[in-house]
């Protein structure tokens, strides 16, 4: 199989078969215009994340986010990318309560939102609606650790699997999601050997956030890894760029050339004749 770098579009398959020969670069994305960027930088798994309630809309965790709502996100995504694997993630309670739900909307991740994947998290409580939705032809990227929608009950956002019980709940968990049929499996705030130990034992890739080196592939999150989230900054967090502070002093230079009347200048403005339309292109 070529690498990951010589594909394109990426598939499925192609990300499974990564596992041992070459590590998995994933982000999440929201909007068009973050996605075309992200895709042509070679990142290879966009990730339309729940965590859009938190970064772009400000809530305090992820229980907000809906169907609508994350398919919107997913279809905006979607137009944007030639070469990514788009992932919808699953909502809070669009997966828990019927499996015949859970295949519905997984359905709609595809059909609406032109997503290749979609990602739920939990293990054994959830196989049903893994089950259920593999059978429908839907690839899952499965999410065990700290799954952010446990939040009440974890009681906040903490590592999980420090205690060899929870650790071995983690690692059985895993396992039952690969041995299901899940062609990746994102490993959330848990110890780096449990991590290590995990991508050692399934046969699929594991993508990790805040679960050290090991792992077969890595995620974060955009507006972390942008540099957009001034007060939150997690361990495990890299920051690659400083966007809060070139988007202020961006503001900052725009209020004052509005103030003093530089902007806009006569090449900013229209004069009577005839002009081509307008149109943005992503
Ligand atoms: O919603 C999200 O951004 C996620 C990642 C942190 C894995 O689930």
């Amino acid at each position: 199989m070529p690498s990951l770098s010589e594909t394109s579009p990426l598939t499925i398959p192609s990300l499974v078969a990564a596992k041992g020969v070459e590590k998995i670069a994933m982000l999440t994305a929201y909007d068009a215009p973050s996605a075309a960027l992200l895709d042509s930088a070679g990142i290879d798994v966009l990730l339309v994340g729940d965590s859009v309630e938190m970064v772009v809309y400000g809530e305090p965790n992820t229980l907000s986010a809906t169907m609508d709502s994350m398919v919107r996100h997913a279809r905006a995504v979607s137009r944007a990318v030639k070469r990514a694997v788009v992932v919808g993630d699953m909502p809070f309670l669009s997966y828990q309560t019927e499996t015949a739900r859970a295949v519905e909307n997984a359905g709609r991740f595809l059909a609406e939102g032109r997503c290749a994947a979609v990602k739920l998290e939990g293990g054994s409580r959830v196989l049903p609606a893994v089950e259920a939705i593999l059978a429908a032809d839907i690839p899952v990227m499965g999410h065990v650790g700290l799954t952010p929608q446990s939040y009440h009950k974890l009681g906040g956002f903490k590592v999980q699997g420090r205690e060899p019980a929870t650790a071995r709940q983690i690692r059985e968990d895993a396992k039952a999601l690969a041995a299901a049929g899940c062609f990746a499996i994102v490993l959330e705030c848990v110890p780096a050997a449990l991590a290590a130990d995990i991508t050692r034992e399934i046969p699929v890739p594991t993508i990790g956030i805040g679960a050290g080196p090991e792992c077969d592939g890595q995620v974060l999150v955009f507006h972390d890894v942008m540099g957009l989230t001034r007060d939150l900054r997690p361990r495990f967090v890299r920051r690659y760029a400083d966007l809060s502070t070139v988007i202020e002093e961006a503001a900052k230079e725009f209020t004052r050339d509005v103030r003093d009347g530089s902007f806009p200048a006569a090449e900013e403005s229209f004069s009577g004749g005839k002009v081509p339309a307008l149109r943005r292109v992503y």
